[in-house]
């Protein structure tokens, strides 16, 4: 499809008609175009809020709502804060893998990869990590958009989501404290800056993001070093490489497929196509990211690959808040566990493996 018709019509699984875009520039030139937009009201009608306090966020919102939402997070997020955050993520790495120790075969997802980067996003909004299962539930449930219990919906499981964080917001506002949550809960009493279901909002997509992306950068990654034996060797040999190798690990197998939806605000004559004002548009990014025409071989996992300006994050004004926080627990995780570890095996045939349903996430839903 890239190559024989990279802007290309669609019918989306889930039923919406639109242009996905599979070849790398176009589909830069998408993610950095203004004339794509997020919220759709203005082109339909009504309000995004009035669907579900789950897009009254950053990543539906246009200027100037965009930059007022991601203000409010950014400070939490900043390479300096991040790098700050590197003596906690090797300790709690440590301790995960100091429970796996001896065990012989273990699911690294479920024990390893997933309990890291929510345990550490938890921390940094200052809710109790305890309830992480509940998390994981329904994020799951609204990302592969099945609850995968019978007879409970997706919606049931958005409204025990809101309802958590409705008790929880309570408590904050009883007894506030230095988190993350404390300064948006106190921005949400000021009025102006952000609005009750702004607030629910921006946590959600926080613990939601933080849910679904860095445990797949962490799968991939052991994925692609149990596949290239001399790769892994090589990181172990030299492990100031292994930055590199999670930018190679996030273009070749990213974490997350597609882009989320934009709009033609527009009628516009795009890459010889004519897209109309309200067609949704979304970019392919791994395909994108695997474009020959931007990547030397690009089916070859190679960490030592010099220049390598994926899209795994996206591009433009909503590329990923949390880029530097997933990359650092990349880094520790795949490290740390090289380094603990002399050898490392599937325990399965890697066919046998099962992928994760829908079309946002990349990544096993067991490591053995
Ligand atoms: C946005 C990927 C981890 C928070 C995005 C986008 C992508 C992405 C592709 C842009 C989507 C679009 O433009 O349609 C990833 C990947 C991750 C990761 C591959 C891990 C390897 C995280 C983490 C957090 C986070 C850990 C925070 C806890 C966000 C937020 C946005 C975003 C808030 C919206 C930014 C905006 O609209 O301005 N991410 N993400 N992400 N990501 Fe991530």
């Amino acid at each position: 499809l890239r190559e024989m018709d990279p802007v290309h019509y669609v019918h989306f699984p889930d039923g919406q008609r639109g242009w996905l875009v599979t070849g790398y520039e176009d589909g830069a030139a998408v993610l950095k175009d203004a004339r794509f937009i997020k919220d759709y009201s203005k082109l339909y009608g009504g309000s995004m809020g009035e669907m579900s306090v789950f897009t009254q966020n950053m990543l539906f919102s246009d200027p100037p709502d965009h930059k007022r939402l991601r203000g409010l997070a950014q400070k939490a997020f900043t390479p300096k804060m991040i790098s700050g955050m590197r003596g906690r993520i090797q300790e709690l790495t440590d301790e995960l893998l100091d429970g796996l120790e001896g065990k012989g075969t273990v699911d690294l997802i479920d024990e390893f990869a997933f309990p890291l980067p929510i345990i550490v996003i938890c921390e940094i909004l200052g809710v109790p990590s305890e309830d992480r299962d509940k998390f994981r539930l329904w994020s799951n449930s609204m990302i592969e958009g099945t609850s995968g219990e019978i007879g409970v919906s997706v919606y049931q499981h958005m409204n025990q989501f809101i309802q958590y964080l409705g008790q929880w917001f309570q408590q904050v506002r009883e007894n506030p404290d230095d988190d993350l949550i404390s300064k948006l809960i106190e921005a949400e009493e000021e009025g102006d800056r952000l609005s009750e279901k702004e607030l629910y909002g921006l946590v959600s997509l926080l613990i939601i993001a933080g849910h679904e992306t860095t445990v797949n950068l962490i799968g991939n990654t052991v994925l692609a070093l149990m596949a290239n034996p001399e790769q892994q060797e090589m990181l172990r040999q030299e492990p100031e490489r292994v930055p590199q190798a999670i930018e190679e690990s996030l273009r070749f197998n990213g974490p997350v497929e597609f882009s989320t939806s934009r709009w033609a605000s527009e009628d516009m004559d795009f890459r010889g196509k004519k897209i109309h004002r309200g067609d949704v548009v979304v970019v392919a990014l791994n395909a994108a990211n695997h474009d020959p025409a931007k990547f030397d071989e690009p089916e070859r996992f190679d960490p030592s690959r010099e220049k390598n300006p994926h899209l795994a994050f996206g591009m433009g004004i909503h590329f990923c808040l949390g880029a530097p926080l997933a990359r650092l627990e990349g880094e520790i995780a795949i490290s740390s566990l090289l380094s603990r570890f002399a050898d490392i095996r599937l325990a399965v045939d890697e066919s046998e493996l099962a992928w994760r349903p829908g079309m946002i996430v990349r990544g096993v839903k067991e490591l053995p």
